[in-house]
């Protein structure tokens, strides 16, 4: 592949900051480069350095005075909930019965599912994101629709099918002996090709029977190398209800230890009513807590404790959660971040929310040796982005002072219009996404 050079201002982070003014904690360079070859990155620094290593016949791809930053990363949406983002006016089992368990059962046709897919990953990519960690539907067809769609793309994405055989309409469930066999199959045919990864997903205790839960860790003891991905503890209903279907465990949290479902690849999406023993034992595992602001809002959920789970030594990822989330732009969720933690007199400083979206989200995959940074040998997936995209921020960023103030622009103001280019494994995207489809199912 053509090596190019990406010139800008370059920013990624080395660690998380430990408050505003912490420049240990990311690179930038105002006059930046990071040179891609064989998608993926070979050097960063000044575009001084740079250009002199990469030689004169480089082509130069010239982004200035955007930011070149390393894709976001989002950890937690559903793809087959791509048409379902705003359905009015219910919380979470009201909203699952009646939008959701309606709308997925559309994805059993492969032809809508690959086309949802297509517009799914296109979508992620206007927004910057070039990783994300997706529930598909019930149907295996969603599967390989989402994972060829990335697959055209070069994407690096995680997902797996949804697993349920209780409290869904019957033609949503599957079986336990059913869920273990399409998901093996899934698992051999897509986990590890190209970009691929797997997750193994029981969507959450209501919907798995005690059976299913045991074929999940089934599934997990014979794949270690899966991701595993599931709900907890998003609304008080759901957790009454799930506690009232497992009497014997200790708590919701409980349900999933019990089955062997808590470890380092364990993505746990909300985590909001959450009671120290619960964090203290996503500690002990290190599973991962996934914060979801949009969609925590959206539906009333409540609010996620980020400080109880850094006092207590618990992981924790930010996502959008379409279609409950209500944006696949990982700048607004960080909006929203911002103001569910500034109710509880929390603070989120703008670097914290872009190290969040880009090598905080990498490092609760495993993944930060591949993605979430622009460090030699990184994964060339870039996003750039454009603080002065609207004529609101263009006037607001000309008494910016910052490189901090004009991040929190950039997340407070910001959106798709954004992006002015994003970069996958060293290809430019924008160019390639597809107007409007026509055939869209209504
Ligand atoms: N809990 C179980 N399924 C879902 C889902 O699709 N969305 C959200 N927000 N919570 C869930
Ligand atoms: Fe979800």
């Amino acid at each position: 592949m053509t090596d190019v050079l990406i010139r800008g201002r370059v920013l990624t982070f080395v660690r998380e900051p430990e408050g505003i003014d912490d420049t240990r904690a990311y690179r930038y360079y105002e006059d930046g480069a990071v040179l891609v070859a064989n998608g993926k990155v070979a050097d960063v620094g000044s575009y001084a350095d740079v250009a002199r290593q990469a030689g004169s016949s480089v082509r130069i791809a010239d982004h200035r005075p955007n930011l070149v930053l390393p894709g976001l990363i989002d950890t937690h949406l559903h793809f087959p909930q791509t048409q379902a983002i705003a359905s009015y006016g219910a919380q979470l089992l009201e909203w699952l019965n009646t939008y959701i368990f309606v709308e997925e059962q559309k994805f059993k046709e492969p032809q809508h599912a690959a086309l949802i897919a297509g517009r799914f990953m296109d979508e992620l990519l206007s927004n910057g994101t070039t990783t994300a960690v997706a529930y598909c539907s019930v149907h295996p067809e969603s599967v390989d629709a989402f994972f060829t769609a990335a697959e055209e793309r070069n994407m690096l994405m995680i997902g797996g099918k949804v697993m349920m055989d209780r409290n869904a309409p019957e033609a949503l469930r599957d079986t336990p002996g059913q869920g273990f066999d399409e998901t093996k199959h899934l698992i051999g045919k897509w986990h590890g090709r190209g970009r691929a990864h797997y997750a193994i997903s029981p969507r959450f205790a209501i919907t798995s029977t005690p059976e299913q839960m045991e074929m999940s860790r089934a599934l997990v003891a014979e794949h270690p190398d899966c991701y595993v991905q599931t709900h907890l503890s998003e609304n008080k209903d759901e957790i009454a209800f799930a506690t009232s279907l497992y009497p014997e465990a200790k708590d919701y949290t409980d349900i999933y230890a019990r089955y062997g479902l808590l470890g380092r690849k364990t993505l746990l999406g909300h985590c909001i009513h959450m009671s120290d023993r619960e964090i203290s034992v996503l500690a002990e595992t290190s599973a991962v807590g996934v914060f979801c602001p949009t969609s925590n809002l959206f539906l009333g959920s409540g609010l996620f404790d980020r400080d109880r789970f850094d006092k207590l030594g618990a992981r924790h990822a930010v996502a959008t959660d379409v279609g409950a989330g209500t944006s696949f732009s990982m700048l607004e969720t960080m909006d929203e971040a911002y103001k569910v933690l500034h109710l509880q007199g929390q603070r989120l400083s703008p670097f914290n929310s872009f190290y969040m979206m880009t090598l905080g989200n990498a490092r609760a995959l495993d993944l930060e040796h591949r993605i979430g940074s622009l460090y030699a040998g990184a994964d060339a997936d870039i996003a750039i982005l454009d603080s002065r995209a609207k004529p609101a921020m263009e006037l607001r960023m000309r008494v910016a002072s910052s490189l901090a103030e004009e991040l929190f622009v950039l997340q407070t103001m910001g959106d798709d219009r954004c992006v002015a280019e994003v970069y996958v494994a060293g290809q430019p995207m924008k160019q390639r996404r597809e107007g409007p489809a026509k055939h869209l199912a209504p």
